[in-house]
This record gives structure tokens, sequence and C-alpha cells, in this order.
């Protein structure tokens, strides 16, 4: 299939933080290469400087996913470039990175520092995350006093506001929220997505990206119409 002008192989991608390619390629050696979960990859998100994160605990499991507050920890831009990016370069992948800025001209420093790297397939803008100060407050626990919450517990929510955006605009969308298997992200396709990104599903199961795909398969033409949530 076709993003963007990228050929992906299928339509399942991980969401930004939630899966570590460097690590997984550690643990999983061989079986990476050949079984890599996700059609394109996409980074932690960067931001210009080297950020710390929040204190811990960070993450706070719930019986229907997850809080997480951890603050985008990330090594800024010149060491993503100089220790990350050529490690990112081997995946067996297309290279989707995501960047913040806490300015537009931040921004506008990290993207023209990136732009003609031909390592990189395409840039995901991160323009709010739950757990900095730029980002919208959303439910409470961690050291910081709040975070954001993932997994199946949003899911409802993400199909709904997916479906909103596709109608509204011509972009394609990368639909998440609280994908688990086939069927959720079959919802999210028939709504108007064009990819689907995975995220704290990976945290259970590391192979999920795989399985999902293999199960969307499966529903042929019943992916079609959404169904559940
Ligand atoms: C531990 C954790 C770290 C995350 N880090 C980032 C991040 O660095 N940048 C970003 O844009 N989203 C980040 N996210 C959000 C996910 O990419 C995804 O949008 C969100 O978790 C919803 O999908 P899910 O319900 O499948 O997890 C993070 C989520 C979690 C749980």
């Amino acid at each position: 299939m076709e993003f963007c002008g990228i050929e992906l192989a299928h339509p399942i991608v991980n969401g930004s933080g939630t899966y570590d390619a460097l690590a997984a390629r550690r643990v999983f050696g061989a079986a990476f290469e050949s079984e890599f979960p996700f059609a394109a990859y996409v980074s932690k998100t960067i931001t210009l400087a080297q950020r710390a994160g929040n204190p811990p605990p960070r993450l706070w499991e719930l019986g229907q996913g997850m809080i997480n507050s951890i603050g985008l920890p990330n090594k800024g831009l010149e060491r993503f470039v100089s220790e990350d990016l050529p490690a990112y370069a081997t995946l067996p992948a297309p290279l989707f990175v995501s960047v913040m800025g806490f300015s537009p001209e931040e921004l506008e420093a990290i993207l023209d520092t990136l732009a003609d790297r031909d390592e990189i397939a395409a840039f995901e803008l991160n323009f709010s995350c739950p757990n900095v100060k730029t980002g919208n407050i959303v439910g409470s626990v961690p050291a910081e006093g709040s975070g954001g919450i993932s997994g199946p517990a949003i899911r409802p929510v993400a199909l709904a506001h997916v479906a909103r955006s596709a109608e509204r605009v011509d972009i394609p969308l990368i639909g998440m929220g609280g994908v688990e298997c086939g069927r959720h992200a079959a919802d999210l396709l028939a709504v108007g997505a064009a990819l689907v990104a995975v995220g704290t599903e990976n945290f259970r199961d590391p192979a999920a990206g795989n399985r999902i795909v293999g199960e969307l398969r499966a529903l042929g033409d019943q992916a079609k119409a959404p169904q559940a949530v």
C-alpha cells in the first residue's frame, strides 16, 4: 500500500514512544529482522534539547490500559542524529521521526536539521503531550500528579474522533487508541484511517503488530464495515 508517497507492506505502524526497536533488536535477534512487527517505525518523540523526563513513577497500570507521565525523555536533536539515526537507518522498515518543538522556531530548527536526511521517510509532528506543560492534562496518579490514559479505555473515543476527523479533512490519517487486535484496526480503517498505530498493546505483546496484520488479513471483506468498539 501507499501512504503519503511511501510504499508500505501493510497498514500497521507503532505509536510513538511505545516500542523501542533498538532494544527489541537486541532481545529478539534474527527473528526481529524477519518478523519486524510494523510497516514503518515511528521513533520516540525527539526535542531540540535533551530531556530527563518526569520523576518516577511514570507508568500506572489500569484494568483497561495505563496512565503514563513519561515527560518526553530523549537525547535531544544532536545526539539523536549522531547516535540513534545511524541505527534506525538499519531497521527493516521506513523511518517516521516524531518531533516536538516548544515553539514554532524550535520546531523549525529541528526540521531544518533533519529535512535532508535520507534515512527519514516522514516526520510526525507531536503537537500535544498530556504529561508535559504544553499538553492537555488528563487523569491522575503518577509522581507528576497527572498523565495520559492509553489502551482499551480510550478506544471508543478514539474511533469516534478518527471518524469525525476523516469526514472533515482530505489528508491521510493515522488512527490510534486502544488497538489490541485486527478487529480494532479494521474499525479504524473502516471509518477512514489510512494507517493504524498500535501503542499500549506492544507492552503486553511485543509481536502485536504482526499478529494484528494477520488478524486483519483473516477478516477479509468483514474488515470493511465498522462493527464494535
Ligand atoms: C509509555 C508511553 C509513551 C508514549 N510516548 C509518546 C511519545 O514520545 N510521543 C507521542 O507522540 N506519543 C507518545 N505516546 C502516545 C502513543 O504513541 C499513542 O498515541 C497512545 O498511547 C494511544 O495509543 P494506544 O491506546 O494504542 O496506546 C506514548 C504512550 C505511552 C503509553
